[in-house]
């Protein structure tokens, strides 16, 4: 008779993964409702909401169901939104000139929620691609073959301080300008909004992920075109140094926080920037990062409550803070029920 095969090991990690209350005393990440920033996108009028074919389960909200919304989402203890709007093509022009008006869509949106709920943390993008023609989130220059940096700066500038009187927490700055953040922190402590704090997308790339984001608020469409060109200011997703230089130079500018985006393919530069700053980072699950497990779920190749922690757990594990994310509802209703 053979002996039974023993290994002499002092460490058997298994040890503890034997069962589930172990496992749970050893868990080094742990994610929470609170964690989730929801992006929401908004129209006017006051029709249902419209699904978004390449987001299954996103719609746009007019106010109202956005309000409701909101509500739903504080009920299970996401204490914040990112808010998008989508415009009437009739209201996009070359240089976005709708983005200043003082009846925008967005400032209506963001003083409904706020009013509706004091405690909800709002936040407004600041980048002009929802209220251009063309798409890009800055003015072109005259060729218009690139974005002209100073005088896009500019205009986000005077956005941001419209943004701040409606009662944005933060606005957050996706344009990629160099030198905006600075600008639009002057521009708010001259106006009187100390308190009105800056969410910078630092490190954010020039990535084909964004695709499902562009039908939302309609930029592709408007372009023509599914993939906009945003090189020359967007980061090269092949840069891990200037990733980490970009979430520098916003801090140094007098960002409150930093983001990188996306997040699932870039949780190396998640972690860089987490080693180089002390500020809070976001880290922003895209479009199509979301679009891209629904489309395996339902093709039955992956199993979408599964596959959306694991890919949540791992932004968390890779150093972000907060995670923007659309799965924020379903998976904070998840969590909730202790699954
Ligand atoms: C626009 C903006 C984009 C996203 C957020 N703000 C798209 C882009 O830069 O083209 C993408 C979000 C997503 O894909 O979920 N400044």
């Amino acid at each position: 008779m053979t002996e039974k095969f023993k290994l002499d090991l002092p460490q058997r990690p298994r040890r503890l993964r034997r069962n589930a209350g172990i496992r749970a005393l050893v868990e080094e990440t742990v994610l929470r409702p609170a964690d989730f920033i929801a992006p929401l996108f908004v129209v006017d009028g006051k029709g249902a909401p419209e699904p978004i074919g390449s987001m299954p389960g996103v719609a746009r909200f007019n106010i109202t169901d956005l309000v409701k919304e909101c509500r739903a989402l504080s009920k299970l203890g996401v204490p914040a939104v990112a808010l998008f709007p989508k415009l009437d093509a009739s209201f996009k022009n070359d240089n976005g000139s709708a983005a200043l008006s003082e009846n925008a869509l967005i400032l209506r949106a963001v003083r409904a929620v706020k009013k509706a709920l004091p405690e909800m943390v709002v936040m407004t993008d600041i980048a002009l691609d929802p209220y251009t023609t063309h798409g890009h989130d800055g003015l072109l220059t005259p060729d218009g073959r690139d974005v002209e940096n100073d005088a896009t700066v500019e205009v986000l500038v005077k956005m941001a301080v419209l943004h701040a009187s409606a009662g944005v927490d933060f606005v957050a700055p996706s344009d990629m300008m160099d030198g905006r953040v600075g600008a639009i922190r002057a521009a708010l402590d001259t106006a009187g909004f100390t308190q009105t704090a800056i969410m910078a997308y630092s490190s954010k790339f020039a990535s084909a992920y964004y695709g499902p984001f562009r039908d939302a608020v309609g930029s592709a469409k408007a372009a023509g075109t599914r993939s906009l060109d945003k090189r020359t200011y967007q980061l090269n997703p092949a840069n891990r140094r200037e990733a980490i230089a970009e979430a520098l130079l916003d801090e140094a500018e007098g960002a409150d926080i930093v983001m990188v985006k996306p997040a699932g393919p870039y949780l190396d530069v998640i972690r860089d920037v987490r080693e180089a700053t002390r500020l809070p980072i976001a880290a922003y699950q895209v479009s199509g990062e979301y679009a891209q497990l629904h489309a395996a779920a339902k093709m039955g190749w992956l199993d979408l409550e599964k596959t959306r922690y694991e890919s949540l757990i791992a932004i968390k594990r890779a150093g972000a803070d907060m995670i923007l994310t659309y799965f924020a509802k379903d998976m904070a209703a998840e969590l909730k029920l202790g699954k």
